[in-house]
């Protein structure tokens, strides 16, 4: 036979096209794209009739936590490997990159990758890939930065907040100087950790420790400082390129315009969570402890905020589109009730619950939701903020992100057809996201109830079927999911520019 796999019948979309053609397969890459229904004959092993529906790169999720320890006391993040790969499948998502963290009390980076590399191994139902999380910039750790590239990790991440993992500015700035001469990208999570610390305890101190608290602690006014400490911090460093992850602030959002704007290598992502739930709906109106399923950080911003991160997904501002999935039971697993419930605290107590939100899975589909407005989301645009942008920009291009003959892996994801069409299954009319149809470890979701309009009917993974919603589901094995080592990001020619100005240099400033 010709091929292994035939996708007929597609309307596909890359991050730059819209356009009607068949896709021919051979083992794990793209091998051939042909005139719509020219490949409906051809010799084939498996051949799937998108029957109009839209075919698209595989998602690329850039931005997951899986069974990290937690920061806010004992246990871990509640995906494995195993379960949130397997949820990324079932809702598009072909790679994602998680974290390898390294604790403060671990002075190397190396440990902490391979300790991850064990976690994951065997175990992953989609392709994936590390980001290295800095908890010490120990002088071994940054060191070791250099080694990082030739292990397949070229990005890293470091916080400006939380007590156990928070860098000074001199360190942000040592682990700069590094990453740029390795040509390694630093995301930064930007809060000032020294204000929100100081507004917890005032907070306390009142006995205002509710859930809905977490957004008090944290008002948008330190991200947007903390937004313009770091573009300036990598400035000094000889315009070191970096990446803002959960960008919730609109004054945020508007320093990182004004430095892309001036030519900065600056790059930001934001999530879901800030698209599609607002600080007045789901922090300061659930009652008692409920508030708590959406406790993250930033949390969810009031709808002024919103709109603006809109906009700025839709202009550019942010090149990517990522969950942060970073999930924790909203039960607790032994006791099956949360710990920081007791007498005292009837409701709990913000500062002790763990901030992060699962949404690996229904990623894709709620964007794929926002295409329908025209004012939210063009379809190309959705293509390119949660699966190409990403892939370029941390240096899994054009084997990720991408349908191109020879080069790309098959990762593709192959949606039903659309509202009208007389082959679309009815009972996508009322799809409702519930937290029993996913497939992650979570007892429940944030956005529990919410509409969709479709959702991915096949998974491909290199050129393997991983997800058949009609069939069996989960269809891909574990383990089938491969470690991907990645090479510098080219988005925007990131690197070009630090490369013609040369090593930073102390002796310029
Ligand atoms: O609340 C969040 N976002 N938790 C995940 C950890 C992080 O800061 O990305
Ligand atoms: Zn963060
Ligand atoms: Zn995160
Ligand atoms: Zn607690």
């Amino acid at each position: 036979t010709e091929y292994d796999l035939v996708i007929t019948n597609g309307v596909c979309v890359t991050a730059s096209d819209i356009a009607a053609f068949d896709i021919g397969i051979r083992g794990e890459k793209i091998a051939l794209l042909a005139p719509s229904g020219s490949l409906a004959k051809a010799s084939t092993k498996k051949l799937i009739d998108a029957e109009g529906g839209y075919v698209m790169p595989g998602g690329v999720d850039c931005h997951v936590h899986l069974q990290e320890p937690s920061m806010f006391g004992k246990g871990s993040s509640a995906d494995t490997f195993e379960t949130g790969t397997r949820s990324a499948i079932a809702g598009g998502t072909t790679t994602l990159v998680a974290f390898a963290p390294q604790q403060r009390h671990e002075p190397s980076l190396i440990t902490a990758l391979d300790a991850a590399h064990s976690l994951a191994r065997d175990n992953c139902y989609c392709d994936y890939g590390f980001h290295l999380l800095v908890g010490n910039a120990s002088e071994e750790a940054l060191s070791e930065v250099a080694k990082l590239p030739e292990r397949g990790v070229t990005s890293l991440k470091i916080y400006m907040t939380y007590e156990a993992l928070q860098l000074r500015d001199h360190e942000i700035l040592s682990v700069l100087a590094e990453a740029r001469q390795n040509k390694v990208l630093t995301m930064i999570h930007a809060e000032n950790g020294d204000v929100l610390t100081w507004l917890t305890e005032r907070l306390e101190k009142r006995g205002l420790v509710a859930p809905r608290y977490h957004a008090h602690s944290r008002p948008q006014l330190l991200e947007d400082e903390a937004t313009n400490r770091a573009i300036a911090l990598a400035e000094l460093v000889a315009q070191t390129p970096i990446l803002l992850v959960h960008i919730s602030d609109s004054g945020a959002t508007k320093r990182i315009r004004e430095a892309q704007t001036r030519g900065q290598p600056v790059f930001a992502e934001t999530c879901p969570q800030y698209l599609f739930l607002t600080r007045e709906e789901h922090l300061d109106a659930p009652h008692g402890f409920e508030a708590a399923k959406h406790v993250c950080s930033p949390p969810p911003r009031d709808k002024a905020a919103q709109a603006v991160i809109w906009t700025g997904l839709r202009n550019g501002t942010f090149s990517v589109l990522s969950s942060d999935h970073c999930p924790f039971n909203f039960d607790d697993d032994v006791t099956g009730k949360k710990t920081c419930i007791s007498e005292e605290f009837p409701v709990g107590r913000f500062r002790h619950i763990p901030n992060g939100l699962p949404g690996v899975e229904t990623r894709l589909p709620m964007a794929f939701a926002a295409t329908d407005r025209i004012d939210r989301l063009p379809l190309t645009k959705l293509v390119e903020v949660t699966s190409t942008n990403a892939a370029k920009l941390y240096g899994l291009y054009p084997k990720k992100g991408a349908l191109m003959p020879g080069l790309s892996d098959a990762d593709l994801v192959v949606w039903y057809p659309k509202e009208g069409s007389p082959k679309r299954p009815a009972a996508l009319d009322d799809l409702t996201i519930t937290n029993s149809m996913l497939h992650h470890d979570v007892d429940y979701t944030p956005f529990e109830g919410r509409r969709v309009t479709n959702w991915p009917r096949y998974t491909v993974l290199r050129g393997k079927v991983v997800w058949d919603r009609d069939g069996e589901g989960i269809v891909g094995g574990k383990g089938y999911g491969q470690f991907v080592e990645r090479e510098a990001g080219v988005l925007n020619d990131i690197w070009q520019r630090v490369e013609e100005a040369g090593p930073f240099d102390e002796d310029k400033l």
